[in-house]
């Protein structure tokens, strides 16, 4: 839509005006013959050159800031559109993600410390030692405890895993008891009865790495680490090597519940090496993992346990709740990221808005009273129209009007103006007509007085 603006209505009482427009000088000048001259001297170069600066700078300032409200405007959309509102996403994976559903509980809530043990390979054989030793001391008053550096001092073996914080500190640790443990190594026995004939039996043979094996378990249902790592430290030097990953896996329960997870990791990797076809192997690892929040190691050591024991219990449930777990941290730190991007831009899209309402202001601001500013307004634009070679202005056209000479040019909207108030525009437009009278008036005058100055000097 475009609107009309007067351009020139000049009163031409004594001359008949020629105007011209769309040359590049654009400054003209009515001489005394009553003819148009381009000029360099104009009145509009010389009348207010400080203004039609000021007009142009207001001219970008408001393309300035109407392209900063336009980018505002997209950011705020993108922020409002973005997926970081959800307030709970945790329920909302627990509930509709295949592994959590298959899971069942969230992966907080399982044993990652679940004890494990791999028993000798002849049961018969272990029920045996616990029976024999039994025996030995069944009449016994007192029990005592199976003391590993009682039998044996062994300050340092090459197969001990020394190096690792957690075997040198075992002074240190502090791990919780792994109740219930001996049950599944021979059911129905006393613990105190057994770890007493563990004793016994040690005395006997003192280099006995399933005594010192049996003697462990008996520390580790007791949740004491130093005293079963004493042990193990034993087991481990007398074991033949087929054997030592029995070691190894209590070694690497001590360490873990002892929260040296990654040493614990290390072990029972080594118990792997010795062994790969052992599930109970991959399944701590699995755990173990978890704990250490590795959870792709995690999945393939729970994926390894169910190849080499394919009906092994619950396993299945750790490695959905494993893979469960992951996603829903992946999702919370997606979320997080998001919502931290959302605040720096939110940020930013305050700076920005503090900074296109201080332009705004400006803009406002820098308006000279309405009919300056319109003044400004209008030479601005006739000196567009007169420089414009593109066909802009091309539709003006003269006409008389109450015996003036009119010269009418429609022209486009600028772009600025889209955007600003309807209300706005159409009280400048309103504004901008009755400037142009106003001026049209003075301009005539001027003219006027001009020939009289130059008819007056000759
Ligand atoms: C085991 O024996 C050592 C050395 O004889 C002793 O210092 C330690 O206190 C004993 N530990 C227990 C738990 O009896
Ligand atoms: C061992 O424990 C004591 C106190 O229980 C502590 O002061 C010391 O720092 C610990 N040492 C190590 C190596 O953890
Ligand atoms: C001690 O125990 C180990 C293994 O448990 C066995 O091989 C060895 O023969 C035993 N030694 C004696 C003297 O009984
Ligand atoms: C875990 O696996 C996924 C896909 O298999 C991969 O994108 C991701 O980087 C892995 N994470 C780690 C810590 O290795």
């Amino acid at each position: 839509m475009g609107f009309r603006i007067v351009v020139l209505n000049l009163w031409i009482g004594v001359f008949t005006i020629l105007l011209r427009y769309g040359k590049a000088s654009t400054h003209w000048i009515v001489t005394e013959d009553g003819k148009i001259q381009s000029q360099m001297d104009s009145v509009f170069s010389l009348k207010r050159p400080y203004d039609l600066m000021a007009l142009m700078q207001q001219e970008q300032r408001a393309m300035l800031v109407e392209d900063l409200k336009e980018h505002l405007m997209t950011q705020k959309e993108e922020i409002d559109r973005r997926e970081d509102k959800e307030t709970n996403l945790e329920d909302k994976i627990y509930s509709t993600d295949e592994d959590c559903i298959i899971a069942g509980k969230p992966l907080t809530e399982f044993d990652l410390y679940f004890s494990t043990v791999i028993l000798f390979d002849s049961k018969e054989l272990r029920q045996a030692i616990v029976n024999d030793c039994m025996k030995e001391v069944s009449t016994r008053e007192k029990y005592k405890k199976p003391n590993c550096t009682e039998i044996i001092e062994l300050d340092f073996s090459m197969h001990a895993f020394e190096h690792l914080m957690g075997v040198k500190n075992r002074h240190n640790l502090s791990m919780s008891a792994e109740e219930g443990l001996l049950q599944t190594v021979s059911s129905g026995v006393d613990i105190e009865e057994f770890g007493n004939a563990v004793r016994e039996a040690m005395k006997k043979n003192k280099t006995s790495w399933m005594l010192f094996n049996m003697a462990a378990y008996y520390w580790r249902e007791k949740g004491d680490a130093n005293n079963a790592i004493e042990c193990l430290r034993r087991a481990l030097h007398f074991s033949p090597r087929e054997h030592k990953d029995i070691a190894l896996i209590s070694l690497g329960n001590v360490l873990h519940r002892a929260h040296f997870s990654e040493e614990a990791a290390v072990i029972v990797r080594a118990a792997i090496d010795i062994d790969p076809d052992n599930a109970i192997s991959h399944y701590t690892l699995g755990n173990i993992y978890a704990v250490l929040a590795d959870y792709n190691k995690s999945v393939v050591s729970f994926e390894n346990a169910l190849k080499v024991q394919p009906d092994f219990k619950n396993v299945e449930q750790h490695l959905h709740a494993v893979l469960c777990h992951s996603k829903l941290e992946k999702a919370l730190e997606a979320q997080h990221s998001s919502l931290q991007r959302t605040l720096s831009e939110l940020r930013e899209y305050r700076k920005q808005h503090e900074f296109w309402l201080k332009q705004h202001e400006k803009l406002l601001s820098e308006q000279a009273p309405p009919e300056v500013k319109l003044e400004q307004r209008l030479e601005y634009e006739e000196q567009k129209i007169r420089e414009s070679l593109d066909g802009r202005g091309q539709d003006c056209v003269q006409f008389q009007q109450n015996g003036h000479t009119v010269l009418s040019c429609n022209m486009r909207r600028e772009a600025y103006y889209q955007g600003t108030q309807t209300q706005v525009d159409l009280s400048l437009n309103l504004q901008l007509i009755q400037a142009v009278e106003s001026r049209a008036g003075r301009l005539g005058q001027k003219v006027a007085d001009k020939m009289a100055d130059q008819c007056h000097r000759s």
